[in-house]
């Protein structure tokens, strides 16, 4: 027996991963609730995503946004600019992400893999359909034996000629290919119209398959949260739209955010909020205000939530300075 016990104790000081593998389901409630306060991190740090010593995005900013109050990270991938003609993903692409995974696993973060190509998919689905199921299957047998801390995100905001019929009957089938390898990972999944809160009810998900969070994201109103924004056709050329946090701009926000609330309940499917969030351009003090009031209401409604983004834009962490943009992280975790 204490034979028995010596082995057991030397193959866990060996191999500590082994005790935390998927095994069993999870609930996806519960997931969603480990997932709490997160940020979206390193979609459009180019050079990290060939060699990740030379990214923006440093080794110990895992720690620092655990530290700061963040429980999740959502990595937003755009993998296929590195796939050859066959849907191999490059290795150097690939180490990148066993890079951020290892480390945001290491600093106890919650870890979104989040399939981002969303502008391809929605130009030419189904030109695009083989190089993304390819995607997930390199992405899911790889990462099948992380802890359940690793959650897999389809597709980030389905839009335009990826409708939301097409979208149903992609995600159908892609569902069973990770499955495949990944019985017990949480699947993050949201619904058409780009993630929009509106479209939820058109989402077609399987009845029986409970280890899934439902995503939205949620911008409104877009005057203030794109003003200045080249991407955006619509606010590319408004200016100084203010948010103030009178009762009518807040009753706003809390009607559109209580759709999926209902939307929740209804379907017994946990909200995560994957995506909010003010351009730069807007003043500090409306962003800040907005942010806060944005992330509080999604807690109240028991969402737990990512903020649009770490770097690039939006920011919450100024690297060329190395510190916090004080008010955005204010907003999101002390208010
Ligand atoms: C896109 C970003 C954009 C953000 C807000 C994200 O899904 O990837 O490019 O800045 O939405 O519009």
């Amino acid at each position: 027996m204490k034979r028995l016990l010596t082995i057991a104790f030397a193959l866990i000081v060996l191999f500590p991963n082994c005790t935390q593998k998927v095994t069993e389901p999870v609930s996806a409630h519960e997931q969603s609730r480990k997932l709490s306060r997160g940020v979206n991190i390193i979609g459009y740090d180019d050079a990290l995503w060939n060699d990740y010593t030379t990214g923006r995005f440093k080794e110990d900013y895992f720690k620092k946004i655990f530290e700061a109050g963040f429980s999740n990270v959502r990595i937003n991938l755009h993998p296929f600019s590195h796939m050859d003609s066959s849907y191999t993903i490059n290795p150097k692409w690939l180490e990148t992400l066993d890079w951020a995974v290892e480390n945001a696993v290491a600093a106890d973060l919650m870890v979104i893999l989040d399939m981002h190509e969303y502008n391809a998919m929605a130009d030419d689905p189904e030109a695009k359909k083989e190089m993304f199921f390819s995607v997930w299957r390199q992405l899911a047998p790889r990462y099948k034996d992380q802890p359940d801390n690793v959650l897999f995100e389809l597709l980030n905001e389905p839009n335009q000629k990826l409708s939301v019929e097409l979208w149903n009957t992609y995600l159908a089938e892609l569902i069973q290919i990770v499955r495949e390898t990944n019985p017990n990972r949480t699947l993050i999944i949201g619904p058409g119209n780009w993630n929009g809160i509106e479209s939820l009810s058109s989402l077609e998900l399987p009845a029986e398959d409970k280890n899934i969070i439902v995503t939205v994201h949620f911008y409104h109103p877009m005057a203030f949260t794109h003003q200045g924004a080249p991407w955006a056709k619509d606010y590319k050329d408004t200016t100084g739209v203010t948010w103030n946090g009178s009762d009518e701009e807040k009753a706003f926000i809390d009607a559109k955010l209580q759709v999926a609330a209902d939307w929740s309940v209804a379907n017994d499917r946990p909200i995560f909020l994957g995506e909010f969030g003010a351009y730069d351009k807007g003043d500090m003090e409306s962003r800040a205000l907005y942010t806060s009031y944005v992330a509080r209401t999604a807690e109240r409604m028991n969402f737990s939530w990512a903020y649009w983004q770490f770097d690039s834009d939006f920011i919450v962490y100024d690297i060329d300075n190395e510190k916090w943009v004080e008010p955005i992280l204010r907003a999101l975790i002390d208010n």
